[in-house]
């Protein structure tokens, strides 16, 4: 697709990967709107980036409706998810607690639905095609110790990914997945976690780069999945 006739909606856009992503795609010509919870994060990356903001969490069913209404209310159109918003949690499972496994699947599986689900609804009723971009990880691909939580969400977006593509291609709908390895974000930091940002470790700018180069495919094609790994990380 032409950027320039883009209208997006980045869930989790005020920091990381998809502030980093808003900001590229608004650089190539797109209309870019962004979600998060906190709202003074959310407008100063707003102001920032030249992006619409809209206050709302995934993982509630009325919330993810209205991001895909004020997005269509601001643009005219919506044709672009970057299903983003999510977070990390780590613990062995002798010391998991339920409470914390289902709060992280309430974002990064049921969030993740709830705004592909608006989403695509929206993109059918249009009759354009359209294109969902999920951000899953390298911790969908495999699994370690102390991830019990987080690659079973993971692994649960790549398996919604496959069933999204099966559904919808008829309608033109694109559905991608990219799998990030370690990126230097707030995500660590959010866990209460050090990140060692020595200069080896991914950007998000690079995450970015990929999303930006599989929007621009002509849309007579996609790339189902895209891993992205640092080259030579400490
Ligand atoms: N960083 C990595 O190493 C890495 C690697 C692979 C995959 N990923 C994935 O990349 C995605 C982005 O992570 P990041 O590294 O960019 O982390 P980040 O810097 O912590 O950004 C996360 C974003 O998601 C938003 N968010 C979290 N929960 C939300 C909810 N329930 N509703 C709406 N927004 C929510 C946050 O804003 P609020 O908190 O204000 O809502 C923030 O804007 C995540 O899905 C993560 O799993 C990250």
């Amino acid at each position: 697709m032409d950027l320039c006739d883009a209208n997006v909606l980045v869930t989790g856009g005020s920091s990381g990967i998809g502030f980093e992503t808003a900001r590229t795609l608004i650089k190539a010509g797109a209309r870019v709107a962004i979600t998060g919870r906190d709202a003074v994060r959310l407008q100063a990356a707003a102001a920032e980036l030249k992006a619409h903001a809209i206050q709302a969490d995934v993982s509630v069913a009325a919330d993810a409706q209205r991001m895909v209404d004020e997005t269509v209310q601001a643009f005219g159109s919506l044709n672009v998810l970057i299903n983003n918003a999510g977070f990390g949690s780590f613990a062995p499972l002798v010391e998991l607690e339920v409470a914390e496994f289902r709060r992280l699947m309430d974002t990064n599986v049921f969030g993740a639905m709830l705004a592909g689900q608006a989403a695509a609804r929206r993109f059918i009723a249009q009759g354009q095609g359209g294109n969902i971009i999920n951000i899953a990880s390298t911790a969908a691909q495999r699994g370690f110790a102390n991830g019990t939580a987080y690659t079973a969400s993971k692994f649960a977006l790549g398996a919604m990914t496959e069933c999204w593509r099966a559904e919808l291609r008829i309608h033109d709908i694109r559905v991608m997945q990219v799998n990030p390895s370690e990126v230097v974000t707030g995500f660590q930091a959010r866990m209460g976690r050090q990140q060692d940002a020595d200069g080896t470790k991914l950007r998000a700018r690079e995450i970015a780069h990929a999303i930006q180069a599989m929007l621009e495919m002509d849309d007579r094609g996609f790339i189902p999945e895209l891993t992205v790994w640092a080259t030579n990380p400490n």
